[in-house]
């Protein structure tokens, strides 16, 4: 039989299906169930910076002011009471997943500056934390910042919580550097055991009615595999850390296709909102009947054969693509 198991963060995984941060990740029963399904670990929603520093805020506030300015503090952010269940609850939540899993546990933070919560990454390793992913979603907007002090920015978060705690840590970004590779390199330097590539950016809508801008979330689709396998293709090999591929894995093939290019993790999310966590059954069974297939032992035999370095046309990952793509076009087009 194929050995689907691969090694995420130093962590032994039973296979490369990683459930990533959403609301199932956030209870208990979605965890129980992920883990049912066959999931080989489970990404929690994250705690925000914003939650984090907030509550610090406010106990200053409600030891300054009095405890009865307490229930108009907790309806600044409601719309974070219905996503996570807080700091404390969030530690209850670690804990309680540890106890009742057997898979990994991996809470996640969500930050952009260095600052006092992210002594939260300490209270997540005592509640029993397998990994940390720290997710840096920063969009950098004044034009007074140049791109070489966002990355610094960057450093500095990941240098921050790696000084906090002792557990693996993985780091989740957006795509959106000059180049990739480079910062790559420097999120590791900085301390990160892992990438975790990539961030969707959700971008706003307006609304012609109200002038307002709304948030609007759309889930992912396969199409979007591309850009995280371009680049951990072009990765592989090229960085000493683990490699977890994030946006578009739905099927199969998508997680065979970032496995080919080097990940060590398939991460999904909408796949098992649209279709629950059964999915990853499916999803497994068809893994391992391709692997029989075409006559691999193990996943680790087929990781990063199809990466840049390893690929017969590493140029295909490049910039010459770009030629060939065009030109493909135009061949086939029909009016
Ligand atoms: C409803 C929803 C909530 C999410 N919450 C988080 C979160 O709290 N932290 C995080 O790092 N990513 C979060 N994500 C992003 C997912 O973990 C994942 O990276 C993203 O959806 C791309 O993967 P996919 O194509 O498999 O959906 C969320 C995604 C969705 C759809």
């Amino acid at each position: 039989m194929t050995d689907l198991g691969t090694r995420y963060l130093g962590l032994d995984l039973r296979s490369p299906l990683v459930a990533s941060a959403s609301p199932l990740t956030g209870t208990l029963d979605g965890l129980r169930r992920l883990e049912d399904a066959g999931a080989a670990a489970v990404v929690l929603p994250s705690l925000f910076e914003e939650q984090l520093t907030h509550e610090a805020l406010e106990i200053d506030r409600i030891l300054a002011t009095g405890a009865e300015s307490f229930p108009e503090a907790l309806s600044y952010f409601p719309e974070m009471r219905d996503y996570n269940t807080g700091p404390d609850r969030y530690l209850e939540l670690v804990a309680r997943a540890k106890e009742a899993l057997a898979i990994p546990v991996i809470p996640s933070l969500n930050g952009v500056t260095p600052g006092g919560w992210v002594h939260h990454a300490t209270l997540l390793e005592e509640a029993g934390a397998d990994a940390i992913e720290l997710n840096v979603y920063l969009v950098a907007t004044d034009p007074e910042v140049s791109g070489a002090e966002v990355e610094r920015r960057y450093l500095e978060v990941v240098g921050s919580v790696r000084a906090a705690v002792r557990i693996p840590l993985a780091v989740k970004v957006g795509p959106f550097f000059s180049s990739i590779p480079a910062m790559a390199r420097e999120m590791v330097a900085a301390g990160a055991d892992g990438l975790v590539l990539f961030n969707r950016f959700y971008q706003p809508d307006l609304d012609l009615e109200t002038l307002d801008v709304v948030p609007h979330l759309v889930l992912s689709g396969s199409d979007e595999l591309r850009l995280p396998l371009r680049w951990i293709a072009i990765l592989h090999g090229n960085v000493g850390c683990s490699l977890a591929a994030t946006t578009g894995v739905h099927t199969a093939e998508d997680a065979l296709k970032v496995l080919l290019a080097g990940a060590d993790v398939a991460m999904t999310t909408s796949a098992l909102l649209r279709h629950g966590p059964d999915h990853l059954r499916r999803v497994q069974a068809s893994m391992a009947e391709w692997l029989d297939d075409h006559e691999y032992d193990s996943v680790a035999q087929l990781r990063g054969s199809v990466s840049r370095r390893a690929a017969a046309d590493p140029a295909a990952y490049e910039r010459a693509n770009y030629l060939r793509t065009l030109a493909s076009y135009s061949s086939t087009f029909v009016v």
